[in-house]
C-alpha cells in the first residue's frame, strides 16, 4: 500500500473512537490532514475541536468545524496525532511539524490519546529520527551545549519559527532506552519549553495505516 494511503487508513481508523457531541483534541501533520477530512464528514456529530497549532486551526477551520480555545474546554475526552517514531511502549518521539509544545499540551488534557501513523514509524528504539526540542532563542547554544554532554549532536533547525515564537534544536544520535528518563532530564534544562518525546503522557492507542491494528 502506498505511503499516503497508509496515513489516510490510519486517520480514517481513528474517527472509529470520535462520539457523538465530543471536543476531539486535534494533531498536527499529514497522516491528522487526512483524520480532519474524515472528521469533516461527521462534524455534525461533534461539538468541535481544540487543535495543536495554527496550521491545524486552519485545516479544522476551511472544513466548518468549530476551534475551542483550550481554556474554555474542560478535560478532552480524545486526543488523535501523528507521530514521527513510536516504540513497543507506545512512547513517542513528536515534533517533525514543529508542533511539539501545544501537541504536548492537548495531549496532556484528553483522556484518551490515539495516535495514527504508518508503519515507517514503527522503531524497537527511539532516536533514530532527530529528537526535537523547542527552545527559547536566547537559550538556543546554552541548550545545545548541554545535549552534546549527553551524547547528542544538535542541530539548529534553520528558519523554523515555532506558533509560540520559539526556536527547534533536532538532536541526532541519541539512542534513547528509557524515554521517560530522558524526558524528565531534558526537561530541566533552563530554555528548554518542550521535548519532544512523549513518554510520561505517551500514547493509549496505536493505529498502523496499512498493518494490523494495535
Ligand atoms: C508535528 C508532529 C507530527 O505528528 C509528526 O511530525 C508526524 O507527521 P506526519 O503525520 O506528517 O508524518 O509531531 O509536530
Amino acid at each position: 500500500m502506498p505511503h499516503d494511503a497508509q496515513k489516510r487508513a490510519a486517520g480514517e481508523a481513528a474517527i472509529a473512537y470520535v462520539e457523538d457531541g465530543m471536543v476531539v483534541g486535534v494533531g498536527t501533520g499529514s497522516t491528522v490532514a487526512y483524520f480532519i477530512d474524515a472528521l469533516a464528514k461527521i462534524k455534525h456529530r461533534i461539538e468541535g475541536a481544540v487543535s495543536s497549532s495554527q496550521a491545524s486551526t486552519e485545516l479544522l477551520q476551511a472544513r466548518g468545524i468549530r476551534v475551542f480555545d483550550l481554556n474554555a474546554i474542560g478535560p478532552i475526552p480524545l486526543y488523535v496525532d501523528g507521530a514521527d517514531e513510536c516504540d513497543g511502549d507506545k512512547c513517542l518521539i513528536k515534533g517533525g511539524g514543529a508542533a511539539l509544545t501545544r501537541e504536548k499540551i492537548v495531549a496532556s488534557a484528553a483522556n484518551k490519546f490515539v495516535c495514527i501513523i504508518d508503519p515507517s514509524k514503527r522503531v524497537d528504539v527511539l532516536g533514530k529520527f532527530p529528537l526535537p526540542v523547542e527552545v527559547i532563542p536566547m537559550a538556543r547554544s546554552l541548550v545545545a551545549r548541554e545535549l552534546v554532554r549527553r551524547g547528542g549532536a544538535p542541530v539548529w533547525r534553520d528558519g523554523c519559527v515555532t506558533d509560540n515564537g520559539n526556536w527547534i534544536l533536532d538532536v541526532h544520535g541519541l539512542r534513547i532506552t528509557d524515554p521517560v528518563a530522558m524526558e524528565r532530564e531534558l526537561n530541566q534544562l533552563a530554555g528548554v519549553v518542550t521535548v519532544g518525546l512523549f513518554a510520561q503522557r505517551r500514547a493509549d492507542v496505536v493505529l498502523v495505516g496499512g498493518a494490523e491494528m494495535a
